[in-house]
């Protein structure tokens, strides 16, 4: 990572053996983050796009998802006939891939019990269907149960009452409807991600969601903007649950062509995404928040220091629960490594002869 950017410092500078030392560099005296990207980037557009294609989930996977879904609520409405099932997470958002995982939440009314009390009996009845591996994780933010459908290998997370999850899914599923380079950009992004290791949150990398969060708030940044604040606009949808009011414009078919006067090329767009976040954002004082469509100050957020284990190194605001930050799982190693890796993808778009092979090169740990 580059500390002569624009923001960075935090980072720490170059290292001997870093994960991007393969890779050419930019030698000149330009400052890393005022070089333009190559001239010939729109001719690698058509082999991003085909990859983009191949990561759509198939029409036969989105029906093994559904049958999973529905052996599902057959279990859970045999104990709890009145509990609402909504599908959250990237198979509801639209910017799920074929290895995505399928995320579940019960709403249900619980009386006096504790949700842990809840997934422990509903682990039981799973157990008892025959779904596989199932296992209550009790532990973590959102308690859920993961198991496995026999049926077609998925996997499968269910959590309780936990509503946030869905209304932050439809933001997401609304903002997709915007601009079909959102998704394109996503995609990329994620299937980027895990193939060079970089989907972790238990190793301190970010999750899927965060990487969302990451491109939609880089489109409402680019000039012409491609994507608008749908928080910053007067509200037609409103959900109150936890006492958070999630609220933002979902007429998404008024603004069709919202991001039109821009012109920018998938691949141009991929590799401004890693430029800006190799080189452009200043990880020492800004939070990335697409609730205000710009970046806000460590400070305003009071997300200056550490405070038990968030530690606010990349500061990703969660875009209703505002105090949440979903890079809180950073740490000084970690963010070492993603900037590593930006750094690498950047300079892969820029100068490697088949960029659309070598940016998605498996990272491996053993060499
Ligand atoms: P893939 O399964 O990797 O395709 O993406 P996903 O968007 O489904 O991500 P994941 O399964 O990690 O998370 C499921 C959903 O949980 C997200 O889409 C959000 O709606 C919600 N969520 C809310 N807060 C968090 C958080 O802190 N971390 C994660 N991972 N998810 C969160
Ligand atoms: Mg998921």
């Amino acid at each position: 990572m580059d500390g002569s950017g624009s923001g960075g410092g935090e980072l720490p500078s170059e290292q001997l053996t870093s994960r991007s030392d393969q890779v050419p560099r930019f030698r000149g005296r330009m400052r890393r983050s005022e070089v333009e990207c190559r001239q010939d980037i729109d001719s690698f557009a058509p082999g991003l796009l085909a990859l983009f294609e191949s990561l759509k989930p198939s029409e036969e996977h989105k029906s093994r998802q559904k049958q999973l879904v529905d052996s599902l609520a057959k279990s859970v409405g045999k104990e709890w006939p009145s509990a609402r099932m909504h599908l959250y997470g990237s198979c509801a958002n639209s910017f799920g891939t074929t290895h995505s995982d399928v995320d579940v939440c019960l709403e249900m009314e619980i009386g006096t019990e504790s949700t842990v009390d809840v997934l422990l009996k509903l682990s039981d009845v799973l157990r008892a269907d025959n779904f596989d591996n199932v296992e209550a994780i009790t532990g973590a933010r959102v308690p859920i149960v993961r198991m496995t459908d026999p049926a077609s290998g998925f996997s499968c997370d269910i959590c309780i009452n936990n509503l946030l999850a869905v209304a932050n899914t439809k933001l997401l599923k609304d903002y997709a409807q915007l601009d079909q380079r959102l998704l394109q950009l996503a995609f990329l992004v994620k299937h980027w991600a895990k193939q060079r290791r970089v989907n972790e949150t238990y190793r301190g990398t970010l999750s899927s969601y965060a990487y969302v969060l990451m491109c939609i708030n880089f489109l409402q940044l680019r000039e012409p903007k491609i994507l608008p604040c749908l928080q910053a606009m007067e509200p037609t949808y409103t959900l109150t649950t936890d006492g958070t009011e999630c609220a933002y414009f979902d007429k998404v078919d008024q603004l069709q062509d919202f991001g039109a006067e821009n012109k920018d090329s998938i691949a141009e767009l991929l590799w401004g995404f890693f430029q800006y976040w190799a080189y452009r954002h200043d990880y020492r004082h800004d939070v990335i928040s697409i609730r205000m469509g710009k970046t806000l100050s460590k400070q305003e957020k009071n997300w200056t220091t550490r405070v038990g284990n968030d530690r606010h190194l990349v500061c990703i605001e969660d875009p209703f629960e505002t105090g949440h930050d979903l890079g809180r799982v950073v740490d000084r190693q970690t963010i070492r490594i993603l900037g590593e890796e930006f750094e690498r993808a950047a300079a892969v778009l820029q100068y490697d002869d088949d960029p659309c092979v070598t940016l998605f090169e498996p990272y491996d740990y053993e060499n």
